[in-house]
């Protein structure tokens, strides 16, 4: 080749290389620079704190922390007060009902799923000095959380677990983006998840609430050694939950040994020994990690960033029918895809496409709700059609407007 080729080619990987540099950090230098001196002075709303939120869980690193949150509901499985009262629901044990309940958490809870981080806390993406007249109000965020506290009410949950679970929705992210990611949370981003999470605990009823990142942290610590101990319930709930998530991989050639090996890598000691399960050898461990570092290597230094939110929930304005929310549907599904649409044509052959080649269980259809959800119906199936007013009521309170009936 002539030397000016290779020149060329060499000035343009060069030149590539900046670009995605200067382009993965823009928007968390945008975002850092607008927040700083909020932060700083430790004045940060909890609708700000959702802003910044949105930076890591739906830009820079929506894959990794969705994951971090689905961790951190299973890692609360290691509790036998826990998982005692899961087991005690049967809502896991049926392939049926876990597979839905995994559905309704990932569009309750979990992020990039979580309605609750990805709708607006307080009804408005705006806060009133900076909103328009005309600005639409989306409710989404708090009828999830009314629907969940309504939920949480049937059953005999302590505050210590309410407190436990919150502590890791706030701690786990940044955990795992340090652990994993292409970058490590900012002392602005983790401060911002600690208020985040705070406020929704709060707004949960949840007595003594550590009041800082490192309380938290201490707080979560000194439970796992008094609260987290082995118990037979602990791994039939992580067995049937690990089940669902691995359901897509085949038995063949060991292949679904081996990835539930690779999820017993993901979980730190305690947990693991608490769940009852075996111990992976250093290379299963090697190949975890090596996976994990690799991946945020390439997307480091390799890849430009996320144009637009990646999020479970659709993060446009709601519609509304006849005065109240219409029914949703997530923007992805699990291998049961419940409340996927019916779909002709094209979308049609898709679905088939996904249901032959075993991503799916079965196509989309109303015995799987495929109308959709209102997150005032989400939960174990037999409550479906119960308390949905007073869950509307609950959200309205939480609005600040007590007529607010979901429109
Ligand atoms: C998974 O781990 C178990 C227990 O450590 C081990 O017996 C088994 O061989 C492992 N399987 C694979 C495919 O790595
Ligand atoms: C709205 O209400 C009208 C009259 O009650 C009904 O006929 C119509 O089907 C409703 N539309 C939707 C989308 O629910």
């Amino acid at each position: 080749m002539e030397p000016i080729v290779i020149d060329i080619a060499c000035a343009a990987v060069v030149l590539y290389l900046c670009v995605v540099r200067s382009l993965r950090w823009r928007r968390y230098n945008a975002i850092h620079a607008e927040y700083r001196t909020r932060f700083e002075s430790k004045n940060l709303t909890p609708e700000e704190a959702q802003k910044i939120l949105h930076l890591s869980a739906y830009y820079d690193m929506p894959l990794l922390l969705g994951t971090s949150l689905s961790f951190a509901l299973f890692k609360t499985y290691a509790v036998p007060s826990i998982s005692k009262i899961l087991a005690a629901t049967r809502e896991l044990k049926s392939k049926d009902r876990i597979s839905r309940r995994y559905a309704d958490t990932e569009i309750l809870i979990c992020t990039p799923a979580a309605t609750w981080v990805a709708c607006p806390i307080s009804g408005y993406l705006d806060l009133p000095d900076k909103r328009s007249p005309d600005a639409q109000p989306d409710p989404r965020a708090m009828i999830a959380l009314a629907r969940v506290n309504w939920l949480h009410s049937k059953y005999p949950i302590s505050n210590d677990d309410f407190v436990y679970t919150l502590c890791l929705f706030a701690l786990e992210p940044p955990t795992w983006a340090a652990r994993y990611g292409w970058r490590s949370l900012s002392n602005i981003e983790c401060y911002a998840y600690f208020v985040f999470w705070f406020e929704i605990g709060q707004r949960m009823g949840i007595r003594d609430i550590p009041d800082s990142v490192e309380n938290m942290r201490a707080w979560s610590l000194k439970y796992e050694k008094e609260c987290m101990v082995p118990a037979q319930t602990n791994k039939d709930v992580a067995g049937y939950t690990t089940d669902e998530l691995l359901h897509v991989i085949p038995e063949t050639f060991g292949l679904k040994n081996f990835f539930r090996n690779i999820s017993i890598c993901l979980l730190e000691e305690p947990v693991r020994i608490a769940m009852l399960q075996p111990m992976q050898s250093w290379y299963m461990h090697a190949i975890t990690r090596g996976t994990f570092h690799t991946i945020s290597f390439v997307q480091r230094s390799l890849c430009l960033p996320r144009r637009s939110p990646k999020s479970v929930v659709n993060m446009e304005s709601p519609k509304f029918e006849n005065g109240s929310l219409a029914r949703q549907h997530p923007v992805w599904w699990q291998s049961k895809p419940w409340y996927k649409p019916q779909s002709s044509g094209l979308g049609y052959l898709k679905d088939k496409l996904a249901v032959l080649s075993g991503f799916y269980t079965e196509m989309p259809g109303p015995h799987l709700k495929s109308g959709g959800y209102r997150l005032e119906e989400l939960g174990p199936i037999h409550v479906e059609r119960s308390g949905q007013e007073q869950v509307l009521r609950m959200a309205g309170e939480l609005l600040g407007c007590p007529a607010f009936r979901g429109h």
